[in-house]
Order: structure tokens, then sequence, then C-alpha cells
């Protein structure tokens, strides 16, 4: 293992202070949707199952993570709940002592089912993707999804008691700006926090980012006609700026990657559904974990190579000049995993 001394440099990426403790994992590269913005309407994206990192070696590259400083895990896809038996991917990264949060992005449309089991085995939170609370606008974005049985795991989520709830809606000028206001109201009476997300460039993107990026300060204006936005502090690694508007049960968050960068204060690495190790979502700086562990790699040695990861993190994307993946090898969202 690495001595002491190491591992408190680790913690002090860049000399600031802050530390890289934020792992994210895409389990498959797989979805039950085909979001206009992520998926192309026809086409196999998937690797095949021999590509795509067991739990076994998920788990591993955690343990050797966690030795490194890394305290909270959020699994995402694809759609991670496609995965079969993710509860016991769940209960094994749950078993990891140091770990101290445990969540979960899902699109929630097969999330009533699971949201028990997940629970039950150690997930923390919850992140539930929704981009239109209009049953027909939400097919189109999504390419034939069932609203209602998003909201129906909405519902499933609040009543087992997850102790928050967060709702990720993508802005996406002349899909869902309109509806701005009934999903802030969504916060009103009960403890959901629902965050606007600027729609980030991809090269899978179709339409074109003009056509449909819309700013999330933009929507943050926009909610101020349901009351004053009272700032709610977050840490600062947070990717949201976190507002609770007066008489509110739950809060409102704007994320704006592309309006105000938060690069700065990133204390992310992500592991790919293949099992490439990036410290930037928007960078094609990738470490085949996998081949690693396919070639003996031991703690130590992933250790290393997180390190090395880490090391290599961007001061910040370059977005809107070269976007996402353009001179990558994996360049799709459901690879990386948001
Ligand atoms: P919490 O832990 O609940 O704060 O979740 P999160 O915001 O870290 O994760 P989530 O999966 O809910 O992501 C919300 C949105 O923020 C998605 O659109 C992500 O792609 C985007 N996002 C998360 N982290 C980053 C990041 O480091 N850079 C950029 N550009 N976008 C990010
Ligand atoms: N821009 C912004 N957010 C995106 N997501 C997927 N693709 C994009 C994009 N191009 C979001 C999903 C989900 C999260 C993991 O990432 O809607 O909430
Ligand atoms: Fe699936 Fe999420 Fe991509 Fe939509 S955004 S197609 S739900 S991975």
């Amino acid at each position: 293992m690495l001595g002491k001394e190491q591992e408190a440099n680790f913690f002090k990426y860049r000399g600031v202070g802050f530390r890289i403790n934020y792992l994210r994992i895409s389990v498959t590269d797989r979805c039950n949707l085909r979001c206009i913005y992520c998926m192309p309407a026809n086409g196999i994206l998937n690797k095949p199952h021999s590509e795509i990192l067991s739990f076994e070696q998920i788990k591993r590259i955690v343990k050797a993570a966690a030795g490194l400083g890394i305290e909270k895990v959020r699994i995402t896809g694809g759609e991670p709940l496609v995965r079969k038996d993710l509860h016991l991917l769940i209960e094994e990264l749950k078993n990891i002592g140091s770990l101290k949060e445990l969540g979960l992005t899902t699109n929630g449309i097969n999330l009533s089912k699971h949201a028990s089991s997940l629970k039950k085995a150690g997930l923390d939170r919850v992140n539930i993707s929704l981009d239109s609370l209009v049953p027909e606008r939400f097919e189109r974005i999504t390419r034939g999804g069932s609203l209602n049985s998003v909201l129906r795991a909405i519902e499933t989520c609040l009543s087992i008691g997850y102790s928050t709830l967060k709702i990720n809606t993508v802005l996406l000028k002349g899909f869902n700006t309109d509806e701005i206001l009934n999903f802030a109201k969504m916060a009103k009476a009960r403890p959901i926090d629902v965050r606007f997300i600027e729609y980030m460039p991809t090269d899978l993107n179709h339409p074109s980012h003009e056509d449909l990026f819309f700013s999330a300060l933009e929507a943050k204006r926009i909610c101020g006609d349901l009351g004053r936005l009272a700032p709610i502090h977050s840490e600062r690694s947070s990717t949201a700026k976190v507002f609770r508007i007066d008489g509110f049960c739950g809060t409102v968050g704007f994320i704006t990657p592309i309006s105000e960068s938060f690069c700065a204060s990133c204390n992310k690495l992500r592991l790919t559904s293949d099992g490439r190790l990036r410290s930037c979502l928007h960078s094609s700086k990738a470490i085949d974990l996998k081949s690693a562990l396919e070639t003996g790699a031991s703690e130590e040695d992933l250790a290393r190579l997180v390190k090395e990861a880490v090391e290599t993190k961007p001061e910040s994307h370059n977005l809107l000049n070269a976007p996402l993946g353009r001179d990558s090898e994996i360049y799709s969202m459901c690879q990386i995993g948001g």
C-alpha cells in the first residue's frame, strides 16, 4: 500500500487543500431509453459484455480508490438498472467501510421495482433524470419512455424514505423550457431537490448544441417568479448552486457547466463502463484499469494508476471549442455516465 505521506499528497490535489473524493462509475453503456441528446435514434452503440467491467473488477477498483481517499461513489450508466442484480454490487461496495456515501443516477423507468432492495443493500441516495412532465413530450424526448413509470418511482422513493431525492432536468430549448416553473413546483411541498442542467455538447448530439442550449441562469431568473431564492450553503465541489424558494420544502439548483464552469472545484474521477478511468468528463485522457486488472494488477498497482489519473486532471474543460470526444475513442455520455 501507499505510505501515509503519499496518501496525504493525494488529498492535496493542485495544492488547494480539497480532495478528489468522488468516483462516478458507469456500470453499463446500455439504456432502456434513447434520449434525443444522448443516443442516436438507431444503431447499437453497446460494447459486448466481455468488454464491460464485472462487479468483482469494480469492487477491486473501488477498494483501491477508497484507500486513497475516495469517500463518495455514484453508480451511473447508460441506465444502471438495466444491469442485472445491481443490488449485489451495492452490497459489496457498502462493505468497503471507508465509503461515506453511495448514490445512484437513474432514468427512473425501472426504479419502483428496485428502490426498496437497493435501499436495503445500502444505497444512500437517488438522483432521477426527468426532462418533461408532459407525457407526450417525455415520450418524444426519450424516444418512447413512459412518464408514469418515473412519477411512480419518485413516489416510491419518497415513501420508503430516501433521505434526499434529486430530480435532474436537462434544459432543452424548444422542448421543456416552458415547464421550468412546473418542475420547480415539485420542490414546494415535498423534500425534492430539482436541478436544472445546462445541456453539454457531445459529438452524438442531435439536434445541434446551438439549437438546444438554454442557460440555467435564465432558468434561475424564471424561478424567481415563485418567490425569493435564498442560497443554501453546499460543498465547494457541488456541481449545483442551490436555493430554497420562500416557503418551499425542497430546493432548486442550477448546474452551469457552460455559462459558469465549475471545473476549478471539481472533486471527481469517472470510471467508464469498459473500465477506463477519466479525470474529466470532457477529456479523452483515460487509464485502462480493466486491462491492468486482467494482466494481474495488485491493489497497489491500481492505486498508482488512480493517482496517475488525478495527477493528469485537466484544469478545465474546453467544451465549446472541442466538444466531448472529438479526439476520443470513448465519446458517448452513456459510456462515461454523465
Ligand atoms: P450529487 O452527488 O447528488 O450532487 O450528484 P451529481 O450532480 O454529482 O451527479 P448527477 O449524476 O446527478 O449529475 C447531474 C448533472 O451534472 C449531469 O448532467 C452530469 O453530467 C453533470 N455533471 C456532474 N458532474 C460534472 C462534472 O464534473 N462536469 C460537468 N461538466 N458536468 C457534470
Ligand atoms: N448535457 C447535460 N446533461 C446530460 N445528461 C446526459 N447527457 C447530457 C448532456 N449532453 C444527463 C442526464 C442525467 C445525467 C447523468 O446526465 O440527463 O441526468
Ligand atoms: Fe438513457 Fe440517460 Fe442517455 Fe437518456 S440520457 S438515453 S436515460 S443514458
